[in-house]
């Protein structure tokens, strides 16, 4: 990951063509699960991104073996041998507890860096430690690592998520496999990416059943073996590509998306004027439907509500629609702080702390959660330099930038590249006047 800064001259609609790449939240998960076979695994459609690229820096520290090609990568557990992850030379992500999860089947003993990732709320991982717990092991934080130990294999639980978190599910799926006996996830989250963890885990020849709507059951087994696994598309990245489309009055056409997993996005984009057309099971256009658009009223949830990480591209893209458009934040507590660059491009926005649609569990806690967006207002680049504070927030300038007039130069890009890639050659296919200077 190289330092850099983008120079995007904006003010037209932007058209052309969009290539998805596989799922981030999902790859770099991959990652973790092929460390638990006794053989080689092949993941295909791998993003070239950042967090990949962190992720695999992580598990080479413990020994595992990688060839990676343009799109995939084959991932040989075969030769882990510490039971330890090092500090990555680039910066961290959510993935070392993931791995502590993984490597605590091999080892009694297991030490992780501590968690990174984006700064857009306390992130918290009580719920993974308590269902380390649970599980018959011990974890402590020390010195920006977590160590955890055990004294017997993993033994099988119950567990009751307090909330269903993405992560805390997975390193439930990630001890429960190899456990000895019977583990119970209630309140479990089930966004697509998880679903397709498990058809991984289940492939190596995992025994884990989804019951009812948030439950998933999982037969501990005594060993696993590598698989083939193709990543799916990144349904928050073809989000993306449609708030541009639509911000910008132009068209974009997205590829490598499985229309079917926007079924809970296309609603609003409808509601706010975008227009969509399916091309086939990979590919859809975006656009928009009527001349102007409109506010519309959303609070993000977990799956299948709206997605978190879609809101700063969507309500980018709001504030091009006509009317008062408002947005309840209720999954991360601190993931409004972009709306004052795009304040002082010309939108005209407020947060609050009062939950805008129904009460969640943010109520009366301080957290400015809730946005008003005023529009439609015209954004103006003049040359501003913006430091970009994380993933979404920097595709949500990268927005704000193709709608201003003028030109806006963003730095600190190695957030947009962890999850996006070179945004170079992905926009290559579009209109977009967008540089990448080194610093
Ligand atoms: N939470 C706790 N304690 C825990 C775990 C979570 O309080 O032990 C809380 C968090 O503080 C947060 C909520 O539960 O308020 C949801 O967190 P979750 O664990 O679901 O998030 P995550 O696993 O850390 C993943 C994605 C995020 C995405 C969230 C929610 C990855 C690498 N990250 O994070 O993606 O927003 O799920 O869907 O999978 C992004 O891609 O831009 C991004 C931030």
């Amino acid at each position: 990951m190289s330092e850099g800064k983008y120079i995007i001259r904006g003010g037209m609609p932007i058209y052309g063509t969009v290539k998805c790449m596989g799922a981030k939240n999902l790859a770099t998960k991959t990652m973790v699960a092929a460390m638990l076979g006794g053989s080689p695994s092949c993941l295909i459609n791998v993003p070239q991104i950042g967090d990949v690229d962190i992720t695999e820096h992580l598990i080479q520290s413990a020994g595992v073996k990688t060839i990676r090609n343009a799109d995939s990568i084959v991932i040989d557990p075969t030769f882990i041998s510490k039971p330890s992850v090092f500090f990555p030379d680039s910066r961290s992500n959510r993935i070392p507890i993931l791995i502590l999860s993984a490597l605590l089947h091999r080892f009694s003993e297991v030490t992780v860096p501590a968690v990174g990732g984006d700064n857009i709320g306390n992130r918290k991982i009580d719920f993974h430690c308590d269902a380390i717990k649970l599980f018959g092991a011990d974890i402590k934080v020390q010195d920006g690592f977590y160590l955890a130990s055990r004294r017997s294999k993993l033994k099988g639980c119950d567990i009751a998520l307090p909330y269903p978190s993405v992560g805390a599910t997975e390193t439930c799926l990630f001890l429960g496999v190899m456990a000895e006996g019977q583990t119970v996830i209630e309140n479990a989250a089930i966004e697509p990416e998880i679903i397709e963890l498990i058809t991984m885990l289940n492939l190596m020849g995992g025994i884990i059943t989804r019951r009812g709507d948030r439950k998933i059951v999982i037969n501990g087994v005594k060993s696993l073996q590598g698989t083939n696994f193709r990543i799916m598309g990144d349904r928050i990245e073809a989000v993306s590509w449609a708030s541009l489309a639509g911000a910008s009055n132009g068209n974009i056409r997205v590829c490598g998306i499985d229309p079917r997993t926007l079924y809970n996005f296309l609603p609003y984009y409808n509601m706010a004027g975008g227009g969509y057309r399916i091309i086939n099971h990979d590919e859809i256009e975006f656009f928009r439907a009527t001349e102007v658009m409109s506010a519309v009223q959303f609070e993000t949830d977990v799956y299948p509500g709206f997605s978190t990480d879609w809101q700063q591209p969507f309500a980018t893209m709001l504030t091009q629609a006509q009317g008062i458009s408002k947005v309840h934040e209720t999954v991360h507590d601190n993931r409004f702080e972009y709306l004052s660059v795009l304040e002082d491009l010309g939108a005209s926005v407020s947060t609050g702390q009062k939950c805008i649609i129904q009460k969640c569990r943010y109520h009366g806690r301080g957290y400015n959660h809730s946005a008003t967006i005023h529009g439609a207002t015209k954004l103006m680049g003049d040359g501003k330099v913006i430091t970009v504070p994380d993933l979404r927030a920097g595709l949500a300038y990268v927005i704000a930038a193709a709608i201003s007039e003028g030109t806006i130069v963003l730095n600190d890009i190695y957030h947009i590249e962890r999850g996006y890639g070179d945004l170079i050659s992905k926009l290559s296919g579009t209109n977009l006047s967008i540089r990448r200077v080194c610093q």
